[in-house]
């Protein structure tokens, strides 16, 4: 599949999936505190989903058990929502979750402090906000695709954190994962040209420590190789034949730059 460009029809469609996306990551986020489970979580993100008429697009996907993904701490992405895991003060969570929306797609991750984390920590998770608005500062047409990976690692590299390397960001629209990979580091050449009408899931996944990651046993938890904390923060974007537009983020966000 090439990657494709989006009709004026799809694109009201995926800007919709995306005002969506980001009311439910909006209200998510308020029910993040020491005592809540990451089943908890989940159950309210798939309530807020069907409660906009929309379909969880994570819950089956290849297998996958649940509507939001839950990471915890070490836990990079794609961690499982479980009645067993209660967040406690100090936490570090990532929240991962997408809709479809009359068969559009919108994939958006936000990461957040439990109660008061420390001062590292929080550095780790504004450095990793903030280095997808470098990268979609490139997002242009007239740029290349890795244009956003390499702006995305010359962001994150001065504080010599990792970048994951085993998991990229994704082209988007009726399916959740299309052409083309977005890296999230620097590759060979420039990549594809930058269109209007791209949809793109720009998703810089970082560590305190070491790139490396593994997954566990349950097929699908990634975390990081040594154990130290990781973040993520993901938008789903539309090219134009101006600034990009960020669908899946609030008009009013405080994450805005
Ligand atoms: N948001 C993830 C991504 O960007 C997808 C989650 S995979 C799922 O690729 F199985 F959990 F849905
Ligand atoms: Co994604």
């Amino acid at each position: 599949m090439p990657v494709t460009i989006k009709s004026k029809r799809e694109i009201e469609r995926m800007r919709e999936a995306g005002k969506i996306l980001a009311a439910v990551h909006d209200e998510l986020k308020r029910f993040i505190q020491p005592g809540i489970s990451t089943k908890e979580i989940d159950q309210k993100g798939e309530e807020l989903i069907r409660g906009y008429g929309c379909i969880p697009s994570f819950l089956g996907y290849e297998g996958y058990p649940a509507s939001v993904c839950v990471s915890v701490n070490d836990e990079v992405v794609h961690g499982i929502p479980s009645s067993q895991r209660i967040l406690k003060e100090g936490d570090v969570v990532s929240l991962d979750t997408g809709v479809i929306y009359e068969g559009w797609q919108s994939d958006a991750a936000r990461t957040y402090g439990v109660g008061t984390i420390s001062e590292e920590k929080s550095k780790l998770i504004e450095v990793t906000r903030k280095s997808f608005f470098a990268g979609i500062a490139c997002a242009k047409p007239g740029n290349h695709l890795y244009d956003i990976s390499k702006a995305i690692q010359s962001y994150v590299k001065p504080y010599g954190y990792g970048i994951v390397k085993d998991l990229c960001g994704h082209g988007i629209g009726s399916s959740m994962h299309e052409e083309p990979m977005i890296p999230n580091y620097k590759k060979f050449g420039r990549g594809i040209l930058l269109k209007p009408g791209m949809t793109l899931a720009i998703e810089p996944m970082i560590n305190l420590g070491t790139w490396k990651v593994a997954w566990l046993d349950d097929g699908w938890t990634v975390v990081t190789m040594d154990g130290s904390i990781s973040a993520h923060y993901e938008n789903t974007i539309l090219i134009t034949d101006g600034e990009p537009e960020i669908l899946s983020l609030s008009e009013d966000s405080e994450d805005r730059i």
